[in-house]
């Protein structure tokens, strides 16, 4: 269907029983939405009730038991540089700068060092970090480690932002508290990331 950025159709998921559990979990049941482009979606519920699983199988990270994922209409069955994934631990490269955490993603997709430091730069920006370029991460807050993580992912550009609860630390609201935990989809704003609606 014209415009649909991801679609999510009839998925199902159960971890099978490890060796020590006595039996499987039933983590999704039934799950159906769609995402067109430009649209922001959060999955709200409680500890456990599966979000970081649905983000995990748009990721491509995991299988569905049942039910496919499409993302522009092709079916998601491994991770791509259209998905940016901000995980729910944020893992930087601890022996990385901040500058060598963000241009990690350029690099990789081989883009020229000078255009790397560039992007860099502009992220390390937009994220307020402008003179913590050469910190390593355990020298930052926790809420600037989240926004060093954040950047690493929007560096990429990526067409689909999938994120697991990117703001515990690094830009909530503290005068307001939901109460239940979100997983957030969204396709990419292009220019003002952080500033989007
Ligand atoms: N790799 C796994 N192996 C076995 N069970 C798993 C695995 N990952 C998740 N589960 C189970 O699937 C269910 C959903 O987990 P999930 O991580 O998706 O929840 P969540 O909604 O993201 O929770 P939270 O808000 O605490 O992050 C839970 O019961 C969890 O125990
Ligand atoms: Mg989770």
């Amino acid at each position: 269907m014209a415009g649909v950025k991801i679609h999510v159709k009839d998925l199902w998921k159960t971890f099978e029983p490890s060796e020590k559990s006595s039996g499987g979990t039933e983590a999704l049941r039934e799950i159906n939405f769609e995402i067109r482009e430009g649209e922001i979606l959060c999955l709200l519920g409680p500890s456990g009730c599966g979000k970081t699983t649905v983000l995990n199988i748009i990721a491509g990270f995991q299988m569905p038991s049942q039910g496919e994922v499409l993302v522009n209409g092709r079916r998601v069955d491994k991770p791509g540089p259209d998905r940016g994934v901000i995980f729910q631990e944020h893992g930087l490269f601890p022996w990385r700068t901040v500058l060598q955490n963000i241009i990690f993603g350029p690099q990789m997709m081989g883009k020229q060092l000078a255009e790397s430091l560039a992007l860099a730069d502009q992220y390390i920006n937009l994220i307020g970090l402008s003179g913590f370029q050469n910190h390593y991460p355990h020298e930052l807050s926790g809420g600037m480690q989240q926004r060093v993580a954040i950047a690493r992912v929007l560096v990429n550009q990526p067409d689909i932002l999938l994120m697991d609860e990117p703001w515990e630390t690094g830009c909530s609201d503290p005068g307001h508290d939901a109460g239940s935990s979100s997983g957030c989809l969204g396709k990419t704003p292009p220019h003002d990331p952080l500033h989007h609606p």
